[in-house]
């Protein structure tokens, strides 16, 4: 089974894919939290693709392309959580998986207007560590700044300010948004009203994975 998550920042698409991963026992791939550690560990590709996500822009195709070549599993399924985001990324990852015989089962979107974007983020903590996601409202640690996984230090991530946010949902309307209709085109897309909580979003998607995912 390989799941594309799509949607826009802040939309849930990450803490859904965690839980997901976890219940499903198959591979999580964010592009977003490779590149976060590319820029982290101070690699060519890290250099290169954080300035692009400091502003809150799309990091350019090429080096995204080459970066999940490199991570995807040859065998047994995955959910891709933040690929493809534009349309040259979707054929790309078709002309790869194509090549080992295989193709995208189900695309979910998610679907949340931009003010709910606004407010998850500016609440959101990351842990430093692990990657593991909290909302000072919507999903509290334990203890507060610090993570309840691995009890490492929880952060604010630099591009959820304001400011960057609505850039990036701006990005997300204007490059990304093309995609449903690519997918629609395709009969693979499943939307999402992806306001309600965690646990329904899960249970929705649960279902509408075994109807024939
Ligand atoms: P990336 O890390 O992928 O960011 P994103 O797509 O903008 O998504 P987010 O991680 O911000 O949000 P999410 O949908 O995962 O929400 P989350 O579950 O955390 O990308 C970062 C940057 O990398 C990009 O801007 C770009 O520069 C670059 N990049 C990455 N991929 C690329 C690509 N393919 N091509 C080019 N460039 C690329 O939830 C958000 C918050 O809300 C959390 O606090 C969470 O606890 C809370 N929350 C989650 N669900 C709910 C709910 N149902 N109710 C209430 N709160 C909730």
């Amino acid at each position: 089974m390989i799941v594309v998550f799509l949607g826009p920042p802040g939309s849930g698409k990450g803490t859904q894919a965690k839980k997901l991963s976890q219940e499903l026992g198959i591979a999580h791939i964010s592009t977003g939290d490779l590149l976060r550690d590319a820029v982290k560990r101070g690699t060519d590709l890290g250099k290169r693709a954080k300035e692009y996500m400091e502003r809150g822009e799309l990091v350019p195709d090429s080096l995204i392309v080459s970066l999940i070549e490199e991570v995807m599993p040859k065998d047994g399924g995955f959910i891709l959580d933040g690929f493809p985001r534009t349309v040259p990324q979707a054929l790309a990852l078709e002309n790869m998986l194509e090549g080992y015989g295989k193709h995208v089962s189900k695309v979910i979107l998610f679907e949340v207007p931009e003010e709910v974007v606004v407010d998850r983020l500016s609440g959101r903590l990351t842990c430093s560590s692990c990657g593991a996601v909290y909302h000072v409202k919507y999903n509290p640690p334990k203890q507060e700044g610090v993570c309840d996984l691995c009890g490492s230090k929880l952060v604010q991530r630099e591009d959820d300010k304001e400011e960057v946010v609505r850039r990036r949902f701006r990005v997300y309307k204007e490059q990304t948004e093309p995609l449903v209709e690519f997918y629609k085109g395709k009969n693979k897309l499943i939307s999402l009203d992806a306001t309600q909580s965690v646990e329904e979003i899960n249970k929705k998607i649960l279902e509408v994975l075994k109807d024939g995912g």
